[in-house]
């Protein structure tokens, strides 16, 4: 049996985050399974959710030793009650990733040697065990930081346009859109015709989404962006948004000028506003303030919240095989994922590390690779 590390979180009941490297027994593979020696895996917002939580990360204190550093921080009173169902229980971390496979167990020995990517949690770790059949085996030539990245931001971008046409509109709204997720959706609705009214948040952001040959793009710290976002909304005729954000007026704005840019070409006035329904599902909590949502949206409308989980279990394995195969041929044009640092299991626990990876800035993404 071979010994590895797993980074843990840890949030304790007297109210205090601890991150910590432990070693594990990594046992034989069994009927099935593949050991996969992890080579990459990113630090996406969703992992950060589950990392530090809800922390106040002016509170980390940095303890142990180089090889086996410990972190620690306080999670203010207020906000304990959301982490109530984890309480000292030492959780691994790391939703997806890719590496190497070391071994096979029966029927899996197909896989032995090659890079594959996987999904299901306990990345930040030198081994992960999976079913074989959970496995994408990377394109020739792709590496483990090619393929670290290849499903939970791919599949969601993806799955938009699908959500789009399964509940029948024609054309998309999205936020936060210069995020890595945003970055591949811009590609993908450019590939597939599906117009894309994208909103970001400055000058610097626009322009990258302009590069990529995006044609809506509005900066909404603009005095002008409510009334582009009416004219976009009018021109591309797009009734569905998805809104990282979440929190503050954001979802409530798109709804109104969708509302808005339907009235233009009302025939008849209705006092109930406009008969087309538009949604707005928010998928992210980049922006933890209440969800505001103001009284001119008409009565045909309607919010929620969305995960990639849940569509694919509505749209079904059919869906999902198509999805995951266009990933592995698009692996490095439309789902290229770019990556500011690779660091170590160690390094993820540096203070100063873990601060410039928790802000979740434009083309700053981190790669840990648990075999560095
Ligand atoms: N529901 C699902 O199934 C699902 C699946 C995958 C991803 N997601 C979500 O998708 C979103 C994007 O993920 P990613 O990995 O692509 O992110 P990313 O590359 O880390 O980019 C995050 C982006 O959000 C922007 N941002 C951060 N805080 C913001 C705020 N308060 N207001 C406006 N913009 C803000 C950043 O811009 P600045 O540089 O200006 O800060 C950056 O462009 C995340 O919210 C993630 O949780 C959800």
């Amino acid at each position: 049996m071979t010994t590895g590390l797993e980074l843990r979180s840890k949030i304790t009941s007297d109210g205090k985050l601890e991150l910590s490297l432990e070693e594990v027994q990594v046992p034989e593979p069994a009927a099935g399974q593949v050991v996969i020696r992890v080579e990459g895996s990113p630090l996406n917002p969703s992992d950060l959710g589950l990392l530090t939580g809800p922390a106040d990360l002016s509170t980390l204190v940095a303890g142990g030793t180089a090889e086996r550093p410990t972190l620690t921080a306080n999670i203010p009173p207020e906000r304990r009650a959301m982490v109530a169902a984890r309480l000292d229980e030492s959780m691994p971390v790391g939703n997806e990733g890719a590496g190497t496979v070391i071994a096979a167990g029966a029927g899996a020995e197909a896989l032995l040697g090659k890079t594959v990517a996987a999904l299901g949690g306990s990345m930040y770790a030198t081994h992960k065990i999976a079913p074989a059949a959970a496995c994408l085996p990377l394109p020739d030539g792709a590496t483990a930081a090619d393929g670290a990245s290849c499903f939970v931001n791919p599949l969601t971008a993806l799955s938009f346009p699908e959500t789009m046409r399964m509940e029948g509109h024609k054309a998309l709204v999205h936020t936060a859109a210069a995020s890595n997720l945003g970055q591949m959706l811009v590609k993908i609705c450019q590939a597939d015709g599906v117009p894309l009214v994208n909103i970001v948040r400055s000058a610097e952001q626009v322009k990258i989404l302009k590069d990529l040959g995006a044609q809506y793009v509005l900066d909404s710290t603009t005095p002008t962006f409510k009334a582009d976002l009416v004219d976009a909304l009018a021109e591309t005729g797009a009734t569905i948004g998805f809104d990282a954000l979440g929190g503050g007026p954001m979802a409530g704005d798109i709804l109104a000028a969708m509302e808005v840019a339907l009235n233009r070409t009302a025939t008849t006035y209705s006092r109930y506003g406009s008969a087309t329904h538009k949604q707005v599902y928010i998928y992210g909590g980049l922006d933890l303030r209440p969800t505001e949502i103001g009284r001119n949206v008409g009565l045909s409308w309607g919010t929620g919240g969305y995960l990639l989980t849940y569509f694919l279990q509505k749209a079904g394995p059919e869906v999902m095989g198509r999805l995951r195969a266009r990933v592995a041929a698009e692996l490095k044009t439309t789902f290229a994922s770019h990556y500011t640092a690779e660091i170590s299991l160690a390094e993820a626990l540096n203070p100063d590390t873990l601060k410039a990876y928790s802000r979740k800035a434009t083309g700053e993404k981190y790669l840990i690779n648990p075999a560095k």
